[in-house]
């Protein structure tokens, strides 16, 4: 394995310049420690195959030093979620395996006021068109299943290649801690919980409804900056893998209810037309606050297997106050297939896992345009990667 250091830059960490760890998934089977130094350089630590045969998205609890590892099971009848301790010279040891229903490609925490020192997992399910929920030890990262949602649909949706069955694809958590989100790619619906206050356990809603063959994949939500989490001013944001789509929902609570209105729909190229074969893919809000970055994958925007990032301003430049979406424009992913990407809000870098080229790569965060900058670092590693996360 080789590094590639693209730009020697420590004058842009100051003096407060660490090294930090990176975690990333590959579909060889591999979970990779990265070590980025205050040098730039990107080098591998150590690896794993103990996630199993398909790790697919990354999830650390730094306070507890665990890194969730969802296995999609790929090939297989069964997925998987491990736990691993994560330790400062990158080695991951396992601390707990489960086997799931197939395809788990996304997963977060959420918590229940009445469930004191434990923690509630949701994950969504791709090929298993399932959301599952497990409770949690946080400190030793141990689980136990506790509910699966499988749904079914009479019949396949606009796009029938994609569509042929729910597929859901993503799972975020509101504001307040007290829903929680599910895009489903395969049924155009973002399917809407409850968490019981008391046992934490997820109770369906409503579902909020996407535009047909629009394919929801992941969603982010938005607070006006210094705000707590009962402010009025809540915004959902959701991309929409099959239309290049993202939307915007302004947010309602109202006793023990949540409702959506659309209040914004563009594509993720702008005016442009979404490329042949392109998908959008992953979804974040700046750490500014006041752009919305969506990945777009095998659009070869920036030359071949050069793809993209789309930024959206959604906020005032203080972020606190939210303005009407708009379109900023494109910008290199440095690679192609960016599936996931995560900010370092600390040390201004954003880390990309690049699916298609088989790397993961490093790029200065640009504060002003609220997108990824200068290219620091890239590193090539074994089978596509599905996902990357920070250990700072
Ligand atoms: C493993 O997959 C089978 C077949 O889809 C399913 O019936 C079973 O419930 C799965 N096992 C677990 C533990 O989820
Ligand atoms: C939470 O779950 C408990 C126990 O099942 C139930 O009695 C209660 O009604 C639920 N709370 C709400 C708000 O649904
Ligand atoms: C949160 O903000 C709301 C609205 O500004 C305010 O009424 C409430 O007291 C705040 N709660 C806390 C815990 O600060």
């Amino acid at each position: 394995m080789k590094t590639f250091s693209i730009f020697f830059a420590a004058s842009l960490f100051g003096q407060a310049a660490l090294a930090t760890r990176l975690y990333a998934a590959s579909y060889a089977g591999l979970v990779t420690s990265l070590d980025f130094s205050s040098s730039a350089e990107l080098s591998t630590l150590s690896e794993t195959t103990e996630c199993g045969s398909s790790p697919s998205w990354l999830m650390l609890d730094s306070p507890n030093d665990v890194l969730y590892c969802l296995d999609e099971g790929i090939d297989a009848p069964n997925g998987t979620i491990t736990t691993f301790k994560t330790h400062s010279d990158g080695a991951l040891t396992k601390l707990a395996q489960l086997k799931t229903i197939s395809g788990p490609v996304m997963s977060a925490t959420y918590s229940a006021p009445g469930v004191l020192g434990r923690k509630f997992l949701a994950v969504a399910h791709y090929s298993g068109s399932s959301v599952t929920t497990y409770s949690v030890d946080p400190v030793q990262g141990l689980f136990k299943h506790e509910q699966t949602f499988t749904y079914q649909m009479a019949a396949p949706g606009p796009n029938a290649a994609r569509q042929d069955a729910p597929h859901p694809h993503g799972v975020v958590v509101d504001p307040t801690g007290r829903f929680v989100l599910v895009p489903d790619l395969g049924a155009d619906v973002v399917r809407v919980f409850r968490v019981n206050q008391s046992t934490g356990l997820l109770e369906p809603i409503e579902p909020l409804v996407a535009s047909p063959g629009s394919g929801p994949r992941h969603g982010a939500f938005w607070t006006p900056r210094g705000s707590n989490s009962t402010s009025s001013d809540v915004y959902f944001y959701l991309v929409q893998e099959l239309s290049n789509e993202l939307s915007g929902f302004r947010v309602k609570y109202s006793g023990n209810g949540i409702s959506f209105r659309k209040v914004y729909e563009g594509s993720t190229y702008g005016k442009e037309p979404s490329p042949a074969g392109s998908k959008a893919a992953e979804i974040a809000i700046s750490p500014e606050n006041n752009h919305i970055v969506v990945s777009n994958r095998l659009d070869n925007t920036f030359g071949p297997k050069e793809d993209s990032f789309a930024v959206f301003l959604c906020a005032d430049p203080s972020g606190k106050e939210a303005e009407k979406v708009s379109f900023i424009g494109l910008y290199p992913a440095y690679g192609s297939s960016p599936r996931h990407f995560s900010i370092a809000p600390t040390q201004t870098m954003v880390a990309v896992a690049l699916e298609s080229s088989q790397s993961v790569a490093v790029a200065q965060w640009d504060k002003r345009s609220g997108a990824p900058g200068t290219l620091l670092a890239e590193q090539k590693l074994e089978g596509e990667i599905p996902s990357v996360v920070w250990d700072l």
